[in-house]
């Protein structure tokens, strides 16, 4: 069933049901009133009869005005009153009644002539020529005579049943209106909802089609705000997807274009040597520069799964701990610095252990330095400092610490435009687009650090060169838990 229907069906018998439910309810509470209603004021007026038989003896039934009676609404209805034996016979009878009354047995009140009768009884239906009557019994004990006599007052139930039924057809044209009513408001309201469903979900169905340019047409409109964020999110989500399809796109042709240009020289060498025959010194040249691209093309696969380990991984990466100081020692044995005469490293660590790979934390290292070393002047200083932070400042000795990591180099720097920009995958600077570099550096460095939860981030430093600032989760050394150890035992001495 469609969403417009489902919603409309419920709207209406939801209502409906609750409405007919209180109304039955209500239409049982009002007839018991009324029957109650009766009793009272007929087991009133029968006490007060009683007495003045009691008093008057039998004869006194067939005064029809009782002018000290108590007044009560019966005096608007037709009262009929008959005095019987204590077996049931019938002794008077008020001649309203039309025929003579029928005794207790016929009626049903009495189901033998010795059966025990209650003091009084109330709410003693019975009919007599088809006018159904509601009654009560009472005894009567008489002052002087034959003794013990039993007293029926009834009146006509057709008033409480008039209204009654007038309230049941007020009731009944309240439910009907109400049902129609709802059914309109049910009818239009699942219009309302299902057409901005109806619109989002052929959104969605296009999209899983394959066009990515959908989106959810004036959200902006729709009224219900459940409704109109889950478009908003729907086309957000939509956004999010092409731009990573893009960003993927992106990535696979340039890496494409990266593999090419190593390939296409690789060729081109052998091409050549293969052109003429040539002397074994030529030869070996032609294999060296062949081996060069050869070389290129390892080292560009090796970071582009590098780069697809690190995205793929989508937990935080928990490793073990190490010091950061033998992390920078590899890193500086396989950087570009460890061969460079024209550059001095200056690196101070403090005692400092860091969490987590320490091959993937030596590459990032690797990188940093490498791409310091190749923006440096003659002679220049790569700055390196590692400091502890506590991530909760007042308490300095908590175990659990952060790291920030500077690599500083007394480079042209990073135009502040660019500072996002030279993170993302093959992106190269003006200058170094002739160079042998991928672009991949600076991407893999963050994805390491993203990976380790922490942060990766350039700015300027103090003298124009660049400053890498990356902060890892740290750990204690051993000095530093002795310390605090030590520090603890005394507060608890
Ligand atoms: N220390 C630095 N000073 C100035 N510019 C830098 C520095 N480090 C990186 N850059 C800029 O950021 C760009 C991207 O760096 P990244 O390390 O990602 O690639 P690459 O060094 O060009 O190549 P690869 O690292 O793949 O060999 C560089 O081309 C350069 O323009
Ligand atoms: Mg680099």
């Amino acid at each position: 069933m469609r969403l417009r229907r489902r919603l409309a069906l419920l709207f209406v018998v939801t209502p409906s049901v609750m409405i007919a439910v209180a109304f039955v309810v209500t239409w049982q509470a009002f007839r018991h009133a009324q029957e109650r209603q009766l009793d009272h004021a007929l087991l009133a007026r029968a006490h007060h009869r009683a007495q003045l038989v009691a008093r008057d003896g039998e004869q006194a039934l067939a005064q029809e005005t009782l002018p000290e009676a108590p007044a009560t609404d019966l005096d608007e209805l037709v009262q009929y009153s008959a005095i019987y034996r204590v077996d049931g016979s019938v002794v008077a009878a008020t001649e309203n009644l039309g025929i003579p009354p029928p005794s207790l047995q016929l009626l049903g009140f009495l189901k033998s002539a010795n059966a025990a009768i209650p003091r009084e009884q109330a709410g003693l239906e019975f009919s007599i020529r088809g006018n159904v009557l509601r009654g009560v019994l009472v005894h009567v004990d008489l002052d002087r005579g034959p003794g013990q006599r039993l007293l029926l007052l009834a009146a006509s139930r057709s008033d409480i049943d008039t209204d009654t039924w007038y309230l049941v057809r007020l009731m009944a044209a309240v439910w009907v209106g109400a049902t129609a009513c709802a059914l309109v408001i049910g009818w239009w309201l699942g219009g309302y909802l299902s057409r901005s469903i109806e619109v989002i979900s052929a959104t969605a169905r296009r999209v899983g089609q394959g066009h990515l340019s959908e989106r959810v047409p004036n959200t902006k409109d729709m009224a219900e705000s459940e409704i109109r964020s889950l478009a908003e999110d729907l086309n957000d989500m939509i956004d999010q997807l092409s731009r990573l399809l893009d960003l993927s796109r992106r990535f696979v042709s340039h890496a494409a274009h990266e593999l090419r240009s190593p390939l296409a020289a690789l060729r081109g060498e052998l091409e050549l040597a293969l052109h003429r025959p040539r002397s074994l010194e030529e030869y070996r040249a032609a294999i060296r520069e062949a081996l060069g691209d050869t070389e290129r093309l390892i080292s560009l696969a090796e970071d582009l799964l590098t780069l697809a380990r690190l995205e793929s991984a989508t937990r935080r990466c928990e490793g073990s701990s190490f010091p950061l100081q033998a992390a920078f020692d590899d890193a500086l044995r396989d950087s570009a610095a460890a061969h460079s005469s024209t550059v001095r490293i200056d690196a101070s660590f403090l005692d400092l252990q860091i969490v987590g790979h320490r091959a993937d934390i030596r590459r990032l290292l690797r990188n940093l330095l490498d791409n310091a070393v190749r923006h440096s002047p003659q002679d220049g200083v790569i700055t390196v400092r590692a400091t502890r932070r506590s991530p909760v400042p007042d308490v300095k000795a908590a175990p659990a610490q952060e790291v920030v990591l500077t690599v500083e180099d007394q480079g042209p720097g990073v135009p502040s435009e660019l500072r996002e920009k030279i993170f993302e995958p093959f992106f190269r600077g003006e200058k170094e687009r002739e160079d042998s570099g991928a672009g991949l550096g600076l991407c893999i460095a963050r994805e390491i650090v993203r990976a380790h939860g922490g942060t990766l981030t350039c700015e300027a430093g103090p003298h124009g060169g660049a400053r890498f600032v990356v902060t890892l989760r740290g750990n204690e050394s051993f000095a530093q838990r002795r310390t605090r150890a030590n520090g603890e035992d005394e507060r608890g001495n």
